[in-house]
């Protein structure tokens, strides 16, 4: 049975002047709240002396309706655990209340709501589908993280709390941690950016929803990679902006092709690094070609570099930012991959002259990150565990990713193609002449986590596979992982 939070008084009415007594008031509130299924089963009610006080009423009618109520089974008492609702009330079935809070009970048509978030993809079941299991993406090698550091910063940071630290932050974020960010970023990404122009956020989503509602009007039109990152569409749906599909290949998004589809388009999202889910690095070309585009149009250029940190291959790349002269890209990073996703940290480097309305958009949205998080980060940054961190995981990760390469090569052979896999903890396999969403579907009845790539397109899907994460994936796990996949493929074929 799940523990509801003990003790705290339920929402009674009580008056002196009522000329029912204060007893049967009591007792009555009681009654209906645990009748309403407001007060559980199991759920502890405060003591006498603290309800009285609350009540602002003499303990003595209090003492009555609880005796009252314990005589009837609506109420318990526990050796050590004082009053709690009757656990037996639990076989009774769902409480009225939920009963008739179902979808069923309100007519549809008096309940008006946005159009826009009508629009939205579904969230449901998206944290009941996560699994630890073979190939699931965005997982990440929790066993290797220096967990013992972690906490022992965040013990630091408890133990030293002061009243400063319990106010209102920054609504920028912690000053402290901007600065060891803009200094990563301008050595190991080639970001050219000062503290001052660094938004701190809770994952690259909120840096989205903030950009868009800076960027962007109503009707506005941006072009999305195709196949591309799905959770980004939320956002521009929410914010009421058409999408225009512009085609990934192996060189990233192909400029020329967004042009030709939608040449006065407000903005663009791209993932130049490592392209969700092709896994393909943007080439020079098409990186000067976008940014010459974005520069003659006055478009703006969303880059979201999500985990970049781990390249296999050669140096890192360096962002798309860098190279921008005209101040034209807004760069969104964040920890999820390169740390670990509940952290929900994550941070926008904003064009200068821009920082003030992201600033009001942000404090509109949200007053600001919360600070202890942020306090251990940047000590973790700035005291060289995160840089040990990105050394020693990109070994793991990257033994990882080679024995996967192999594996499918070995296994799966011509019948698969890997567009990208320097970089990060996914690769996608695209198979021609299946049905990726089916496969997927059963691959899940055999502990295997496949995400289907179709899904990654907005319109017709031209390619078919699967993206593979292997950042929760160990080396001994991933052969069979494979073998199960390529008999799935076969099974289906
Ligand atoms: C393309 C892309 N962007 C961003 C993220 C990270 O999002 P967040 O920072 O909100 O956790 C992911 C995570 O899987 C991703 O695939």
């Amino acid at each position: 049975m799940k523990r509801a939070p003990s003790g705290i008084s339920p929402v009674i009415a009580v008056s002196k002047e009522a000329a029912k007594s204060l007893y049967k008031q009591v007792y009555e509130g009681y009654r209906q709240a645990i009748v309403d299924g407001n007060l559980r089963p199991g759920q502890r009610v405060p003591s006498t002396r603290v309800l009285a006080e609350e009540l602002g009423i003499s303990r003595i009618p209090v003492m009555s309706a609880y005796a009252q109520l314990l005589a009837e089974g609506y109420l318990e008492s526990r050796i050590g655990s004082g009053t709690v609702v009757s656990t037996s009330l639990a076989n009774r079935g769902a409480a009225p209340q939920a009963r008739s809070n179902s979808p069923a009970a309100f007519a549809p048509n008096r309940r008006k709501l946005s159009k826009r978030c009508g629009s939205l993809p579904s969230a449901e079941g998206f944290f009941r589908r996560r699994s630890l299991l073979p190939f699931s993406v965005s997982q990440i090698a929790f066993e290797h993280f220096p967990l013992q550091i972690w906490n022992s910063l965040v013990t630091r940071h408890s133990r030293s709390a002061s009243a400063r630290s319990f106010d209102y932050g920054d609504p920028m974020g912690s000053r402290d941690l901007r600065e060891v960010i803009a200094s990563y970023l301008r050595t190991a990404r080639g970001v050219r950016c000062e503290a001052e122009q660094i938004v701190i956020v809770s994952g690259s989503q909120l840096a989205l929803e903030i950009s868009a509602r800076v960027l962007l009007d109503p009707g506005d039109r941006v072009w999305m990679e195709e196949p591309g990152y799905g959770f980004a569409r939320g956002i521009f749906a929410m914010n009421g902006c058409q999408m225009v599909p512009a085609p990934v290949d192996a060189e990233g998004l192909d400029v020329a092709s967004g042009v030709k589809r939608c040449p006065e388009a407000r903005a663009v999202l791209v993932t130049p690094s490592h392209q969700y889910p092709l896994g393909v690095i943007m080439s020079a070309s098409r990186r000067l070609q976008l940014l010459d585009w974005a520069e003659r149009h006055g478009a703006w250029v969303i880059e979201d570099d999500y985990d970049s940190e781990y390249r296999y291959e050669g140096m890192p790349i360096t962002s798309l930012q860098g190279l921008d002269r005209n101040r034209r890209v807004v760069y969104i990073g964040t920890f999820s991959k390169v740390l670990f996703p509940s952290l929900r940290i994550g941070y926008v480097v904003v064009p200068a002259d821009l920082v003030e309305r992201f600033l009001s958009v942000r404090f509109a949205m949200d007053l600001g990150p919360p600070t202890l998080p942020q306090m251990v980060l940047a000590d973790f940054i700035r005291e060289g565990h995160f840089s040990r961190h990105i050394r020693r995981m990109r070994l793991i990760y990257g033994e990882r990713r080679s024995t996967l390469m192999q594996c499918i090569r070995e296994q799966l052979g011509t019948e698969a193609e890997v567009p990208g896999g320097q970089t990060g903890l996914h690769l996608s396999v695209l198979v021609n002449g299946i049905s990726d969403v089916e496969i997927a579907a059963r691959a899940a009845n055999q502990n295997l986590s496949l995400a289907p790539l179709s899904p990654s397109y907005m319109g017709k899907a031209s390619r078919q596979g699967f993206v593979l994460g292997f950042g929760s994936t160990a080396v001994q796990d991933i052969a069979a992982a494979v073998r199960k996949l390529s008999s799935l493929l076969k099974s289906s074929s």
